[in-house]
């Protein structure tokens, strides 16, 4: 793709725009970004066109203020809460013996053809999970192999029409046409996982504003996806709730006391003043402790939901090399160590994207994995063949093509080498890769029955106004 770029992320916190392009060389070249507050957008879908609208707008003039090029073409992320995945397969003969983009093309659209999409829903991706060749074992990729018969396995995600229709509408109200759209998980999957873990398979987690999206990756294709309507802003919501305190405040107090790993004895007799809801000019003293057991107590429910989910689809059993959590939320202290535990000790790690590096914003940030994910998407250069929202095959590079004598690793490596991206580290370590002999360490309050008593009783009060 050498079409400029815009790429939106349609979060329900902030909708966030980036303009880009490949430069010759195929390096990911980002000439403008723009972050809005969201407005009109809940739980992943659009709830108010024209708000929507306006925020869109806003984010894509900040990103135009630093670029003059023509917008060629538009991306915008789609939330895992209308879509549904199904499984299908095809084959089709090879006349001439050898496998070109045609047959993949052919083969593909006819997975596609024999899977049965309920009618008010519309393709999103149609992901290969492996190829066969004349019975042969599984193949990562056909292109120019020979033989008489391929067949393909696939995961397709589709969506609501009528969702993907109001994005539509919102973005033609801001005077832009969207081209394609991609799941937003899938998105997340794409700028978070790397090389052995799409391999071996693992599952990532996006915990957002009001959604929290899943993704499950094996033999290097997507298998499964997910979505939970619950994120960060619920956190804020039972403080606001349980604290009598404003909104902001019990935002401010989620990111600056929020805590999972601080013991009984650090937590004793610390406390907070809060502002009262309705009564600003007073403040009420409220234990860490407190604070502590009601943010436990939603993150403990929104991560149960993805173990449930991820069981109940037979998943959870191969997730290889465990769990990725990402979205803005996953930067709430001690995430990992209670992930941990609900996930039965499977490896968990926290990831950033990798970093497209420029001039305007850092992708440095787990918020930005989705945005990230749209940009490699859209513009790296070594993709997986598959089809897109409009139902076109995505093809392999060229500059792939030509590197027939390498090995599919070596070019994968170049690839994200050469769109000068580069691995966040965090913390002086690379949160992508597992580390056995991590000595994290334990949540000290998890495990306590009474607590867990205390937390459902003040939960079941919470779910009934939420
Ligand atoms: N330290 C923290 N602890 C808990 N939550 C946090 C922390 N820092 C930021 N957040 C939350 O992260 C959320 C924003 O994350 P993100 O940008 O991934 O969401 P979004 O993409 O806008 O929303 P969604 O994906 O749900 O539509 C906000 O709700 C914010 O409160
Ligand atoms: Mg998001």
């Amino acid at each position: 793709m050498n079409k400029t770029l815009l790429a939106i992320d349609i979060g329900s916190s902030n909708i966030t725009a980036v303009i880009a392009r490949n430069n010759l060389d195929y390096k990911i070249n980002i000439l403008g970004t723009g972050t809005y507050k969201s407005d009109g957008i809940n739980k992943g879908a659009i709830s108010n066109i024209e708000l929507a609208s306006k925020s869109i707008k806003e984010a894509v003039s900040i990103a135009r203020k630093n670029t003059t090029e023509q917008i060629e073409s538009t991306v915008v992320s789609v939330s895992g809460a209308y879509t549904k995945g199904l499984r299908s397969s095809g084959s089709v003969n090879v006349p001439n013996g050898l496998i070109t983009e045609n047959e993949i093309n052919q083969v593909l659209q006819m997975a596609l053809y024999n899977a049965t999409i309920i009618p008010e829903y519309e393709v999103v991706h149609v992901v290969p999970i492996f190829f066969k060749i004349d019975d042969s074992a599984d193949v990562e990729n056909p292109l120019n192999m020979n033989g008489s018969r391929l067949e393909v396995s696939v995961y397709i995600v589709t969506a609501k029409k009528t969702a993907l229709t109001n994005i539509k509408s919102a973005f033609k109200m801001a005077n832009l046409t969207v081209n394609n759209f991609v799941l937003d998980s899938y998105a997340t999957a794409i700028s978070i996982l790397d090389e052995q873990q799409r391999k071996f398979g693992a599952t990532v987690i996006n915990l957002g504003a009001t959604t929290t999206e899943f993704a499950c990756y094996k033999g290097s294709s997507l298998i499964y996806n997910g979505f939970i309507p619950v994120g960060s802003n619920h956190i804020t919501n039972d403080l606001s709730v349980m604290l009598h305190t404003p909104p902001i405040a019990a935002e401010k107090i989620k990111t600056e006391y929020g805590d999972l790993l601080k013991s009984d004895e650090e937590l004793a007799n610390k406390k907070v003043r809060t502002p009262r809801i309705g009564d600003e000019k007073n403040s009420s003293e409220v234990s860490l402790e407190y604070i502590q057991t009601i943010i436990h107590a939603r993150v403990e429910e929104v991560l149960t939901l993805v173990r449930n989910n991820l069981k109940k689809s037979g998943i959870h059993e191969s997730l290889g090399t465990g769990i990725v959590i990402t979205g803005g939320m996953s930067k709430l202290i001690g995430i990992k160590e209670l992930a941990t535990l609900i996930f039965d000790n499977l490896p968990v790690k926290i990831s950033n994207p990798v970093n497209i590096k420029n001039g305007y914003m850092s992708f440095d940030d787990p918020k930005m994995a989705t945005i990230v994910g749209l940009l490699l998407y859209s513009l790296e250069t070594n993709r997986n063949f598959e089809l897109d929202s409009n139902k076109n095959l995505i093809k392999k590079r060229k500059i792939v093509e030509q590197a027939a004598t390498k090995t599919q690793a070596e070019n994968y490596s170049e690839s994200i080498a050469a769109a000068d991206i580069q691995k966040t580290v965090l913390n002086g370590k690379d949160k992508g890769v597992s580390d056995e002999n991590d000595s994290s360490k334990l949540l000290p309050k998890l495990t306590k029955k009474d607590k867990n008593t205390g937390v459902k009783r003040l939960w079941n009060a919470i779910t009934e106004w939420f």
